[in-house]
């Protein structure tokens, strides 16, 4: 039997983050030594606390469908948190919970992207980005940018790439992969040309915690009224809170976008889990130095990391700032024909190593793999040790 998948479905590509990760879990369920510098999560456990408030919710009887955009008091909280953090003032209905940040991004997409409208992404990206826009049937435009620009899209880049056709403007800082964080001047020159060409913006703030080095992160609806009435923008409790299987994130913005998306989220999916929700209200609203404890932790490694890197020859990154990812430049061992590309750089890795790591092409960038440091000291030392060996062996 031929199936015929829809157009907008049949050109989804498979992640190679989760193939790689898959391969590497597979191997160390199997008995291997393996160390994973794959993953896409915090390696803590969530706070206490956090677990606490959801098995009141199970017993207090929260096990029932919430309003679908979320409950009025996580909602609530949701606004206070973007007030207080982020000098941003939103009213509980332009606040939509969704099944996590990817789905809120998705969501954002469907709502605002018509069949053909551009969708500016600088790259290197997170790997969902393009694929999302192609399912809301839009078209992705990528704006590559360089390491010696810090992986930030310019301003004049942006100007270039937009047309009669282009909609919306994606922004992710801190970034997955590189760990760059835009700073504010820079996010107020991207501002002027949304606003004067009146774009939209979603802004992905997923790892706004997560920054290191006397980096500081801005949200660029908070530039100013003109683009705070253009952006949407996205966060959830995942990377904060060590709560990536809670599934919980969320989207704020003009009235006039979230309601039509609320009302799509009530047909596609209703209400995210309602013991998650509970959790996420104590995790937003409760203690918050758990997150500092956490960030101090990530920032021990990122500098370790930093160091070994330096000791590799023939590998080189930037400083990641952000997140908990550092963008390696595996160029070099490449030209010297250890392998054809970042997928087989990572692929014989594996093999020979048993490390895992993700490369750079899915994110739009060659040459480049992506380690994640949130993993223990001991793994991030095993983990550089071996690939110092194997590249000095090739
Ligand atoms: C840049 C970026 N945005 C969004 C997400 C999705 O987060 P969530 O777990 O809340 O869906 C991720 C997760 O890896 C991410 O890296």
């Amino acid at each position: 039997m031929q199936y015929k998948i829809a157009e907008r479905v049949a050109g989804i590509s498979d992640s190679v983050t989760i193939a790689l990760s898959a391969k590497g879990k597979a191997m160390a369920a199997a008995g291997e030594d393996v160390v994973n510098f794959g993953a896409g999560e915090p390696d803590f456990n969530t706070p206490e606390p956090v677990r606490a408030a959801a098995k009141r919710a199970m017993d207090d009887g929260q096990t029932r469908y919430t309003p679908a955009a979320g409950t009025p008091a996580l909602r609530k909280a949701i606004c206070e948190k973007f007030k207080t953090d982020n000098g941003l003032d939103y009213a509980p209905e332009q606040v939509v919970v969704s099944n996590g940040a990817k789905h809120s991004l998705y969501h954002a997409l469907q709502t605002v992207c018509s069949p053909g409208d551009e969708v500016i992404i600088p790259a290197p990206y997170w790997v969902t980005y393009p694929e999302q826009v192609r399912a809301a049937s839009g078209v992705p435009v990528i704006v590559p940018t360089s390491v010696e620009q810090n992986f930030k899209m310019t301003r004049q880049q942006l100007a270039d790439a937009i047309t009669d056709k282009t909609r919306v403007v994606m922004l992710n800082s801190p970034s997955n992969p590189t760990g760059a964080v835009y700073t504010r001047a820079e996010l107020a020159e991207l501002a002027d040309v949304i606003v004067e060409r009146d774009l939209l913006v979603i802004t992905d703030e997923i790892y706004e915690k997560l920054v290191f080095g006397g980096a500081e992160h801005h949200s660029i609806a908070a530039l100013g009224p003109e683009i705070f009435e253009r952006s949407i923008v996205v966060n959830g409790v995942s990377k904060t809170y060590a709560m990536t299987g809670w599934r919980v994130g969320y989207t704020a913005g003009p009235a006039a976008i979230l309601k039509p998306f609320a009302r799509l989220q009530s047909h596609a999916s209703s209400n995210p889990c309602s013991v998650s929700q509970a959790a996420a209200l104590e995790a937003i609203t409760g203690d918050q130095s758990v997150v500092a404890t956490m960030r101090a932790a990530f920032d021990k490694r990122r500098q370790l990391l930093m160091e070994r890197v330096a000791a590799i020859p023939g590998l080189s990154m930037p400083e990641p700032l952000g997140a908990f990812y550092a963008f390696v430049n595996v160029s070099e061992p490449i030209s010297r024909g250890f392998a054809q590309d970042s997928v087989e750089f990572c692929n014989r890795c594996l093999e020979e190593t048993k490390v895992v790591m993700i490369p750079g092409s899915p994110f739009g960038a060659e040459g480049y793999v992506r380690i994640s440091y949130a993993t223990s000291a001991e793994n991030i030392s095993e983990g550089l040790d071996r690939l110092k060996r194997v590249l000095a062996l090739a």
